[in-house]
């Protein structure tokens, strides 16, 4: 297969007045033509860092490591002049955040929105040809009397009809790529979904791969193909759907995974949140970022960041345990505490 984006040990920090925050430190992975690959992990993880650093949607205060690389479709976006990129934003590549209201104006109907969309690459089209396509969007997402709701104002959307029309603007230009940040995390159950649904339809019938980021691995599961666990700014495991859910071979995971509800089946089980606290990035640990809250943690996880493990086909995690050579000397966290 074809990978159609390949990041190469992406770090991305950023200069604030109380440090370097490194938020992601060495990230690498890559993504085939129509593949749904999803990125979780607790808040803070470098989720959405990651996926902005792709596009360069960064503050100016954020740093780009200089050996980093973003290659899509054979260039790369990390060196590309800002002119380019821009080409490539919104036509190749698309992306839709959690909160669509912030990037709807208040003040144009929706509709023209759309069109406006459109119309950056297709500077060509009439003002009916326009339309059509726009009116042809709504109706791929769903929404229902398009014409009717073409005029009206965001306002005059509910939460998840807003969020079809930030997928409709996403898909005018039918993108080889779409990241997409937690666009159903302000959403009910249901409109969930049907949000599902259609970026399922979007990849087969257009073969649009997605990055899909979420707190959620119940969404993960019902949705991606191949999933990246992220922690303190790195990729802790990453694995085919079906293995992680089986296989899970990173104690990060296993604390994500029993925090599922749905998947702790016996209603009456207490579920565990992880305890502790994610690490601080302007200071983030030498060894396993992970070490302070992991109950298998040993000396040698608070001294030196472990390599990867392949742990089946496609599957890597990166943990000490996996590694049979390194030394097992007690946990240096536990004995903090007992004295
Ligand atoms: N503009 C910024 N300036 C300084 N630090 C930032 C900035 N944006 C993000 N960070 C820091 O980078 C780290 C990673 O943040 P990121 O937003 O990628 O997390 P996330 O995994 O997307 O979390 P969430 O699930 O809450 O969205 C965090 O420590 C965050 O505080
Ligand atoms: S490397 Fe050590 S601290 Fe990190 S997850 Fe593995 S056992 Fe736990
Ligand atoms: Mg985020």
């Amino acid at each position: 297969m074809e990978p159609i984006l390949t990041v190469d040990n992406l770090k991305t920090a950023f200069l604030t007045s109380s440090g370097k925050v490194q938020a992601v430190r060495g990230v690498s992975f890559s993504l085939n033509k129509g593949e749904i690959v999803g990125i979780v992990g607790e808040s803070g993880s470098g989720k959405s860092v990651t996926s902005m650093s792709i596009l360069r949607l960064l503050p100016d205060t954020a740093r780009i490591d200089p050996e980093s690389s973003i290659l899509f479709e054979g260039r790369d976006l990390s060196r590309l002049p800002k002119k380019q990129l821009r080409d490539i934003r919104g036509q190749k590549i698309a992306m839709i955040f959690q909160d669509p209201m912030s990037s709807l104006n208040p003040l144009i109907p929706v509709g023209n929105q759309v069109e406006e969309m459109i119309k950056i690459h297709h500077r060509e089209l009439s003002g009916e040809e326009l339309r059509k396509r726009a009116l042809a969007l709504f109706q791929d997402v769903r929404i229902p009397e398009p014409e009717k709701r073409f005029a009206q104002y965001p306002h005059q959307f509910s939460g998840g009809m807003r969020q079809r029309v930030m997928i409709a603007m996403a898909l005018a230009n039918r993108p080889d790529l779409l990241i997409a940040d937690e666009p159903t995390t302000a959403l009910d159950v249901t409109i969930q979904d049907q949000i599902l649904k259609q970026l399922r339809a979007l990849q087969r019938e257009w073969n649009t791969a997605i990055i899909f980021i979420t707190h959620d691995l119940g969404v993960v599961a019902e949705l991606c193909q191949r999933v990246l666990v992220m922690y303190g700014g790195l990729i802790m495991e990453e694995s085919p759907i079906d293995d992680l859910f089986e296989r899970p071979r990173h104690p990060y995971t296993l604390g994500l995974l029993r925090s599922i509800p749905a998947l702790n089946q016996d209603k009456g089980a207490r579920l565990d949140s992880i305890p502790g606290s994610p690490p601080d990035m302007t200071n983030p640990p030498a060894g396993c970022p992970f070490a302070p809250r992991c109950p298998y943690a040993r000396q040698i996880c608070a001294r030196e960041l472990p390599p990867y493990a392949a742990v089946g086909e496609g599957h890597r995690s990166m943990c000490w345990l996996l590694q049979p050579d390194a030394p097992a000397e007690g946990n240096p966290f536990r004995e903090e505490e007992a004295r």
